[in-house]
Order: C-alpha cells, then sequence, then structure tokens
C-alpha cells in the first residue's frame, strides 16, 4: 500500500493548519463588519455557524501540530491580518461580495484538500479521514455562499481570482516555511 513520508504530512499538516486559521480570521474580519458599519443580522448568524466549523477544523490541525512537534508556518501573524482585512473588506463591499469571498475561498480550498486526499496513503488512516470530513464541510459552506448570493460575474470576476490567486499563494508558501 502506498505510504506518505513524514515531509509530505508535515507540510500537509503545516498548511491545514495555516489555512483554517485564516478562514477563521475572514469570518471575523467579516463579523466584525457585519456588527459595525455593515449591520446584518441574518448573514451573521450564517457566518458564525461556518465559523464554528473552522473551529472544530483548526483544533484538529492544532492538536497534530502539537502532537507531531511540527513547526507552524513563520507567516501566522501576516496571514492573520491578511485574513482579517480580506474578510472586513469584502464585508464592508456588501453581502455579494462577503459571499463570493466565502465561495472563492472555499473553491481553493475543497481542491487543495483533494490533492491531499490523493497524496496521503494508508499509513494516516484518520488524517486522512478528517480531510476527507473537513472537505465536505467546505463545499457545503461553498454552497451557502452561492445559495446567499455569492456571484462572480461582472466585476467581481476580478475579486474572485485575486482572492483565488492569493489563496493559492499563500498555500504554497505555508506548505513550505
Ligand atoms: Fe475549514
Ligand atoms: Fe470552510
Amino acid at each position: 500500500m502506498k505510504k506518505t513520508d513524514q515531509k509530505n504530512i508535515e507540510e500537509i499538516i503545516r498548511v491545514d493548519h495555516a489555512g483554517e486559521r485564516a478562514a477563521i480570521k475572514i469570518y471575523e474580519g467579516q463579523l466584525l463588519a457585519l456588527k459595525t458599519i455593515k449591520q446584518d443580522k441574518v448573514l451573521r448568524d450564517k457566518i458564525e455557524e461556518m465559523k464554528q466549523q473552522e473551529k472544530e477544523h483548526l483544533e484538529y490541525f492544532e492538536k497534530e501540530i502539537q502532537k507531531r512537534k511540527i513547526k507552524p508556518t513563520y507567516l501566522l501573524p501576516l496571514w492573520d491580518i491578511m485574513s482579517v482585512t480580506l474578510g472586513f473588506g469584502t464585508a464592508v463591499l456588501g453581502k455579494k461580495a462577503a459571499m463570493l469571498c466565502t465561495a472563492s475561498v472555499e473553491e481553493v480550498i475543497e481542491e487543495h484538500y483533494e490533492n491531499q486526499l490523493k497524496k496521503l496513503g494508508n499509513n494516516e488512516k484518520d488524517l486522512k479521514e478528517k480531510i476527507k470530513k473537513f472537505k465536505e464541510d467546505e463545499t457545503n459552506h461553498k454552497n451557502i455562499a452561492h445559495n446567499a448570493g455569492a456571484t462572480n460575474k461582472g466585476l467581481y470576476s476580478i475579486l474572485d481570482k485575486i482572492i483565488q490567486t492569493g489563496s493559492r499563494i499563500a498555500i504554497t508558501i505555508s506548505e513550505k516555511i
């Protein structure tokens, strides 16, 4: 049976830890805007619910980081600032932009988790199961965002590209450092 080597496992956990943390920060940025200058209780509740799931995801990777003594990415402070800013900024732009942000990010994460599932061998059953479950959650978040009005038509397509390209770059960097 296929086995995943140690270096790959470290990269997988490091980047997923960073990504789940970033997801929470994006939602925190959005919630901040939705509680202040862009009050929207309905959207807030949706986001709170998704954030709760991201917390479960993050907790899992935090435990794995400690258990396996993996170094988290050095760039966590930078990702924190960028994620909160992205969340806050998109929520200020409006509901469509806020939901597009979720849809764009989740699409990248879905693909990212799918790639990891292909890489993971049977020596990492638990990790594989968890990523499978988290991937389903992210797909669900993406669908929630589409149902709540996410659109990538017109100018929104530019935002979509920026967010997706940014997320992919962040993923590549966070695997390595
Ligand atoms: Fe997540
Ligand atoms: Fe998510």
